[in-house]
């Protein structure tokens, strides 16, 4: 499928089978707020799951939290969201649409990216085996064009946005002469700080209500409760406090589907470590975060890092795990190395001391912060537009596929009675019973089992057993699999003990 048929097949599948519907739709919808449905909610909590799972439970050094979404508003000060926490903004003249100026510049770039991916897809068919990557990408005379040409661009957009040079990004985008996707024209206004916070008020009379913001991440969450978990806990540093929940962000460019949200999740760890200490931590924790990411199955090729040019207030270095999206590689998750600025911050505001006394060290000190932090929505975005696919089987017939990871998964297995007679249905459903308090299980009589399989492949779900007139004689059923589509007979024992190696957490994670 090309990317954009894909796009728009990801939307309208996400829809039709129960995963992601717009928000209030009967209202017609929210901008940029999506409601997840029946199917869409057991995804995210086992994406959710498979990321607290390794971030916590498999780390000695790694504890829990969940903050409160209102936060006293002093947090957004000292976190410096009051005062920099903005986008630089454009807008069309002719077409009246608004866009984030920095995305232009970057989507610019994104396209010359494509222009090198579609060189190296042609050389690669055309030179075969003989072909090797890295050399046709450091010595084809257009590539390296290409590749010079969108660091240049993107360098100099970075140095623009530090500086808070808003005239040069403005006239970066007439130089490019980018136009507006809309109008097609160049009429552009110039480039203006918008602040991304959501304002709320606490309180019962407009006179006395204090203002808050709703969170635009769950980072700072976990910055103010340090010492409450340090000292109850009584941790040792280098250790590392994980939540994951709601964050709110008015995105002035709010497109692509669930990929960028008003209101969306985030998982975040932060990772307290000696001052000094934070270059190797980096290193850590990007090795073990893009590990994660390939132990999901989607390809180590769909994955890239991105290191930032433009590094925010926070940070002595920053880069994000990028995934090819259908719309391209896209930001799916960010490391950072926060230095002291946030602990430090919130000592200066609060006026409280938020230091750890180092037994090793002999000395109190404000400690150094690692940070990584990923977009559930986005992940759920990244697993579910890589999975699904349409197929051509070899009787020529098509079907729908959606191949999850089975570990997330939101159904690991139907069990279908072959016939809606015979005794079949009341075996079926007594393998339900067995298998639900181990599984996610859902049981399905309607209709012909052909059709049923394709609902079920369509759903993603990685297995189905079926449970058929053999069955009665000697207790075996058919184990079918999503992906291969094979079946093979086993007894009911077996197919358990192989669904519950094939769907657990250790299989795909170890
Ligand atoms: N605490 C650091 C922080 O919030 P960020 O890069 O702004 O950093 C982290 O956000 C992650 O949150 C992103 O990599 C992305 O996956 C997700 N994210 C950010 N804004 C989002 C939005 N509007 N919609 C969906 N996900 C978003």
């Amino acid at each position: 499928m090309a990317d954009q048929d894909l796009f728009k097949k990801v939307l309208s599948h996400a829809k039709e089978y129960g995963f992601v519907f717009p928000s209030s739709e009967i209202y017609d919808g929210l901008s940029a707020v999506y409601d997840y449905g029946q199917q869409g909610v057991a995804l995210k909590k086992n994406l959710r799951e498979y990321w607290w799972k390794a971030m916590v439970q498999l780390n000695e050094n790694i504890v829990g939290l969940d903050a409160a979404i209102l936060m006293h508003p002093t947090t957004w000060k000292a976190s410096g969201h009051v005062d920099a926490f903005n986008d630089p903004l454009i807008d069309n003249k002719d077409s009246k649409k608004r866009y984030r100026a920095d995305v232009l510049v970057e989507d610019y770039v994104g396209k010359l990216d494509a222009k090198i991916d579609k060189e190296v897809q042609k050389a690669a068919k055309r030179f075969g085996d003989a072909f090797d990557k890295e050399q046709f990408l450091s010595t084809n005379p257009r590539v390296v064009g290409y590749k010079e040409k969108g660091d240049a661009i993107l360098k100099r957009l970075g140095k623009s946005l530090e500086n808070e040079d808003l005239a040069d990004v403005k006239a970066l985008i007439e130089e490019l002469e980018i136009v507006c996707p809309l109008s097609g024209s160049k009429n552009w206004t110039e480039v203006k700080q918008f602040n991304l916070m959501f304002g709320t008020k606490l309180g019962a009379s407009a006179e006395s209500a204090t203002e808050l913001y709703l969170r635009p991440e769950t980072a700072q969450g976990i910055f103010v409760n340090f010492l409450n978990v340090q000292k109850t806990g009584r941790m040792k540093l280098p250790f590392g406090i994980a939540q994951t929940g709601k964050a709110f962000r008015n995105e002035i460019v709010a497109r692509q589907f669930i990929f960028r949200m008003r209101e969306f999740e985030q998982m975040e760890m932060q990772f307290f470590i000696p001052p000094g200490t934070q270059k190797e931590w980096y290193a850590h924790w990007k090795e073990t975060r893009l590990k994660w990411h390939h132990s999901l199955g989607l390809g180590a090729d769909n994955y890239r890092f991105h290191d930032h040019e433009k590094l925010a207030h926070y940070a002595d270095a920053a880069c994000d795990i990028e995934f090819r999206f259908p719309f391209g590689f896209k930001e799916l998750e960010g490391i950072h190395s926060r230095t002291d600025f946030d602990l430090g911050s919130h000592e200066k505001y609060s006026g409280k001391k938020l230091q750890y006394f180092d037994p090793e060290r002999q000395e109190n000190y404000v400690p150094y912060v690692l940070e990584t932090s990923i977009g559930l929505d986005r992940l759920f975005l990244a697993v579910f537009s890589h999975a699904l696919q349409d197929e051509t089987l070899e009787d020529g017939s098509t079907r729908t596929v959606l191949r999850l990871p089975a570990v997330v998964a939101p159904t690991k297995v139907a069990v279908l009675p072959l016939v809606k007679k015979d005794g079949l249905p009341a075996i079926a459903k007594d393998i339900v019973n067995d298998l639900k308090w181990d599984m996610a299980v859902t049981y399905d009589e309607k209709d012909a089992v052909g059709r049923r399989y394709r609902r079920q492949d369509a759903l993603g779900t990685p297995f189905c057993i079926t449970v058929d007139h053999q069955t009665l004689e000697d207790q075996t059923v058919t184990l079918r699999h999503r992906d291969s589509m094979e079946q093979e007979r086993l007894s009911i024992a077996e197919a358990n003990s192989k669904l519950s190696k094939a769907i657990a957490f250790e299989s795909w994670l170890k």
